[in-house]
């Protein structure tokens, strides 16, 4: 390298005019006007024009010539305003370019696979296996600062308030977040196995037990579980954890990190406190514990109502809800929707449009006057409103609903894009009835504390307990759960009954942690915050994979590298294991 460079692309502007400077990046294009080579330099920090004259400089000219995009050069030569008309508003360095006396080609490009130009993209597993180059674009540029500051925010909020940065193992005995495990056998014990971890969770516990008080760490959690936008197998959580505290300390340091976060990152101040809506609440209001509080458009249960009417899906169904959006819908647009409906896995979607004479649809008539009424009165319609109704069992009921409720929200714009609604959801119940297994599995994990006063249901009736459980939302969007720990033998082996974990099996799995409780332990509760979905969200994106610097593909393939690959049979053999399993494709 012979030119060494004096400044970035990005920093150029009218006061540096007459200045020799270096500038060095990669060639972004170039365009030859009447003779005269105009290139874009470009690089993490911006763009700057820079120009080639055979009247100034014969020799840089020629080998200008030969420049392709992509290229790496450097360049020497003077800083000069454009000529009248000639400048760019849209760039910082938009009033200037440098006028080259010396070329330094630095690396030759073949002609790139996709182009970096933020308003072509190329198709995902293109992107995957180019990332270098798709990540040269600016807008994937942006990303990766966006990530950085938000990370730097963290540590300082957290740094501030005495948390200390621990580094976990990667390679652990399985974390039992309710994911399937990444497993990684041992050479050296021949047939064992680590896991990968699914979050740090029962070492943070342990950090707590070892008197450390207040824990955090940029934690990678891997989990081999099926993706989709908003998940990978790999992910990175904030992870805390802290010792002495209940259920509001954590939250408020929570919601102060993230008001941390907004004002650092995004310049955004967060004025409100965070609302806290019960699971039941938002279950009813909103069909699902990640409410969007952006819009209205609630849910009103029907159920009672619906069971007096002659239209058999309704007074069949377990429950009957609806929303009643403002909006004249054609008849399009209401087909359209029970389409929508329809491919999310819902059998229907009945629907009454709100007139001066009552309700009007296909299936009115199988409402009476009075039980349309009192339809009218319970969700509160004016006139020239729709109905939308969905009848099913509960669970599906507000699956689907809230789903249409989103949907619909977004056709009409009700939703400000531009919004940042955070809220909590508290009050969870400890454990949920899996329908399929027939069993009580836990909400959270299996480390998460009842409430107080609710241990004394454990025996009879577990629906009942609920959980010093809570969850973080923005913008219909889980960011992060957490949850004050049970410590107390008593009440978890009780709590393992219940979801039929035997102490045998409860001891293998996560003996260590309840050996630690033994020793004097800190009553300690803590949270794990997805880091790629609220960079997501401040970058004004769902899909995480726009803020991650290498994904994987939706197959949990990594394009770029091919992994997951096969190994030579040795390093197998040396691994004690033997593929008799896998099919040869
Ligand atoms: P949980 O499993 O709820 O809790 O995860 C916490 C948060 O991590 C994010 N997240 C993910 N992000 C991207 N891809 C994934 N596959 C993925 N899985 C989870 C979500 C989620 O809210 N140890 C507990 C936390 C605790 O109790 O302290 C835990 O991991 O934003
Ligand atoms: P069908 O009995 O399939 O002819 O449906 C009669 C009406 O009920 C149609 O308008 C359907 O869209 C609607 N419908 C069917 N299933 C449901 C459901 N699960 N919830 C709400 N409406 C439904």
């Amino acid at each position: 390298m012979k030119l060494k460079r004096t400044n970035t692309c990005g920093k150029l502007t009218k006061k540096s005019i007459k200045k020799k400077v270096v500038l060095s990046g990669w060639v972004s294009s170039s365009r030859d006007h009447g003779g005269i080579i105009f290139i874009d330099l470009r690089d993490r920090y911006g763009l700057t024009q820079v120009v080639f004259d055979p009247e100034h400089d014969k020799k840089t000219h020629k080998e200008a010539e030969r420049l392709r995009r992509e290229d790496v050069i450097s360049v020497q030569g003077k800083v000069r305003a454009r000529g009248k008309g000639l400048e760019n508003p849209k760039l910082k360095t938009g009033e200037i370019e440098v006028l080259v006396d010396e070329l330094e080609v630095l690396s030759k490009a073949e002609t790139p696979p996709l182009e970096i130009d933020d308003r072509i993209e190329a198709n995902e597993d293109l992107r995957l296996k180019y990332r270098y180059l798709d990540l040269r674009r600016p807008v994937m540029q942006k990303h990766l600062l966006m990530r950085n500051n938000a990370a730097q925010a963290a540590r300082e909020y957290l740094n501030k308030n005495n948390f200390l940065e621990i580094e976990t193992p990667i390679l652990v005995r399985a974390t039992p977040e309710g994911a399937r495990d990444y497993i990684v056998p041992s050479r050296i014990n021949p047939g064992k196995f680590y896991a990968l971890p699914q979050s740090p969770q029962l070492y943070k516990q342990i950090l707590m037990v070892s008197g450390c008080d207040r824990y955090y760490q940029m934690a990678r959690c891997l989990r081999d579980e099926d993706l989709r936008q908003d998940r990978q197998p790999e992910h990175t959580q904030i992870d805390v954890e802290m010792s002495f505290v209940n259920a509001e300390d954590v939250i408020e340091m929570v919601e102060g990190l993230y008001k941390y976060m907004m004002k650092k990152v995004l310049n955004v101040d967060i004025k409100y406190e965070f609302p806290k809506i019960s699971h039941k609440d938002a279950m009813d209001k909103y069909g699902c514990d990640k409410p969007d509080l952006r819009f209205g458009l609630e849910l009103t249960d029907v159920t009672d109502i619906a069971k007096s009417s002659d239209f058999n899906v309704f007074n069949k169904a377990e429950k009957v809800k609806c929303i009643n959006p403002e909006d004249k819908f054609s008849r399009n647009e209401i087909d359209d929707l029970i389409d929508f409906a329809i491919s999310i896995g819902s059998k229907g979607m009945a629907w009454m449009r709100v007139t001066e004479k009552g309700l009007e649809s296909n299936i009115a008539k199988f409402f009476n006057k009075d039980t349309q009424k009192k339809l009218i009165e319970k969700t509160k319609a004016k006139k020239g409103t729709i109905l939308f109704f969905i009848a099913d069992n509960e669970k599906n009921t507000n699956e689907i609903l809230s789903k249409i409720r989103v949907e619909v929200g977004k056709r009409l714009k009700l939703i400000n894009e531009k919004e940042f609604k955070f809220c909590w959801v508290v009050d969870f119940p400890l454990f949920e009835w899996d329908e399929d297994e027939k069993k009580w599995m836990p909400s959270h994990h299996i480390f998460t504390a009842p409430k107080k006063e609710h241990i004394q249901f454990l025996d009879k009736n577990p629906g009942r307990v609920y959980a010093d459980l809570y969850d973080l939302v923005l913008n219909g969007l889980e960011l992060g759960s957490g949850s004050i720990r049970e410590t107390n033998p008593v009440t978890q082996e009780k709590m393992m009954k219940i979801i039929g974990l035997s102490h045998e099996e409860a001891r293998k799995k996560f003996g260590f942690l309840m050996e630690a409780f033994k020793y004097g332990t800190p009553p300690h509760g803590g949270m794990g915050l997805g880091f790629d979905r609220i960079v997501a969200l401040m970058c004004g994106y769902n899909d995480i994979r726009e803020v991650i610097a290498f994904p994987k593909n939706k197959d949990a393939e990594c394009p770029m590298d091919n992994s997951p690959s096969d190994v030579p049979e040795q390093q197998i053999k040396e691994l004690n294991i033997k593929l008799d399993l896998v099919k040869k494709k």
